[in-house]
C-alpha cells in the first residue's frame, strides 16, 4: 500500500528506504523493455546506489531486470556458478556450508562488510540478489553508502587519504576469522568444500590495489572505496601507519547506524551499486538452508591494478 510519501511514477510506486536507497513497487517485467521505465531505473540506481524491487520472481526475471542497468559478467569464483554462469548462487545448507560461532551462536551464511570481486583489478559494478529459500528467521543483507562514509570524514583525513591506494588479496578466511582493524571475528565450525576450493587456489590471485577514494562518473560526487574484508595495508607505508589508518577507517565504514537492513520477502530483488556501498550478511540459523541468487553487472572501473 503506498504511503504519503510515496511516488507514483509512471510504471511503478516509489518510497524511500532508511538509510539507503528506495523501493520500487508495482513495476511489471512485461513492461521492461520500455527505453523511458529502463532509463528512470537507471537513473535512479546512479542516484541511489540502492533499489529493493517488490514482487518480482524467477531467474529469467532476475536476468532481465539486471540487463537493464548493463551488461552483465560471469561470477567472479566458478565455486558458485549455476548453469547460467551469469547467475551465482550463494547457498548455506547446515550439512555442507560454512559454520560458524558468531557471538556464542551457531550461525550459517554470515558475512561481512565487503564489495564484490575487490580481490581483482575490475570489480563489477552492481548486481540484483533475490532470495529464493529464506531461513525461518534473522538472513538480512545489510547495504551502507560509501558516499556517506566519504562525506562524514574530517577533512584533514580526506585530504591525507585522496591520493592513497589499498591493497587487497583474496584470503576471505583470514578476513573472517583475524580481521585486524576493527570487524567482527567468527569462529569456524566447519568449512564449506567451495571455501576452501578458493583457499587452496588463493596463490593464483595476485594481490591487487584500489584507490581508496573514487568518483562516481555520472555525478562527480566522492566515496570512500574501502573493503574491510580482504584489505591487507595501505601501499606505501611502513606497517604501523598502515594499520593505524586502517583501525580509523574500517569502523568508520561499518558504522551500524548508518546501514540498512534487508530482511527478505518472497519477490524480493535487491539492486545494488557495487562501487558505491558496501554490502553483509547478516547470517541465519545454522540448522537451517539459505539460498540466493545474484547476477554481477559489468562495469568501466579502469582503477584497479595487480601487484
Ligand atoms: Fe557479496
Amino acid at each position: 500500500m503506498a504511503t504519503a510519501t510515496s511516488v507514483k511514477q509512471q510504471k511503478f510506486t516509489l518510497n524511500k528506504l532508511p538509510r539507503m536507497g528506495v523501493s520500487v513497487a508495482d513495476l511489471k517485467i512485461e513492461d521492461i523493455d520500455d527505453p523511458e521505465l529502463r532509463k528512470q531505473l537507471y537513473d535512479l540506481y546512479v542516484q541511489e546506489g540502492l533499489i529493493l524491487f517488490k514482487g518480482l520472481f524467477g531467474r529469467d526475471t532476475l536476468v532481465k531486470l539486471s540487463r537493464v542497468f548493463g551488461d552483465l559478467q560471469d561470477a567472479p569464483l566458478s565455486e558458485w556458478h549455476t548453469e547460467n554462469p551469469e547467475v551465482m548462487e550463494v547457498r548455506y545448507a547446515p550439512e555442507t556450508g560454512w559454520r560458524m560461532e558468531l557471538n556464542g551462536k551457531e550461525v550459517g551464511g554470515w558475512q561481512p562488510w565487503h564489495t564484490d570481486g575487490v580481490y581483482t583489478k575490475t570489480p563489477n559494478r552492481g548486481g540484483i540478489i533475490t532470495c529464493v529459500k529464506m531461513p525461518s528467521e534473522e538472513g538480512g543483507t545489510g547495504f551502507i553508502d560509501k558516499m556517506e562514509s566519504y562525506d562524514l570524514l574530517p577533512e584533514d583525513i580526506k585530504e591525507k587519504i585522496d591520493p592513497l591506494y589499498a591493497i587487497y588479496n583474496i584470503d576471505a578466511i583470514e578476513g573472517f576469522e583475524r580481521p585486524r582493524f576493527g570487524q567482527q571475528a567468527i569462529k569456524t565450525i566447519h568449512y564449506a568444500e567451495e571455501t576452501l576450493n578458493v583457499y587452496n587456489r588463493r596463490h593464483t590471485f595476485p594481490e591487487v590495489a584500489h584507490p581508496l577514494v573514487i568518483t562516481q562518473a555520472e555525478t562527480g560526487r566522492k566515496m570512500l572505496n574501502l573493503c574491510p574484508l580482504f584489505v591487507q595495508r595501505i601501499e606505501g607505508m611502513d606497517k604501523e601507519e598502515s594499520d593505524g589508518l586502517l583501525r580509523f577507517l574500517v569502523p568508520h565504514a561499518t558504522d551500524p547506524n548508518r546501514a540498512y537492513i534487508h530482511y527478505w520477502e518472497p519477490g524480493d530483488m535487491v539492486l545494488w551499486d557495487n562501487y558505491r556501498s558496501l554490502h553483509c550478511a547478516t547470517g541465519a540459523p545454522a540448522d537451517e538452508v539459505r539460498l540466493m541468487e545474484k547476477t554481477f553487472i559489468l562495469g568501466d572501473y579502469k582503477l584497479g591494478r595487480e601487484l
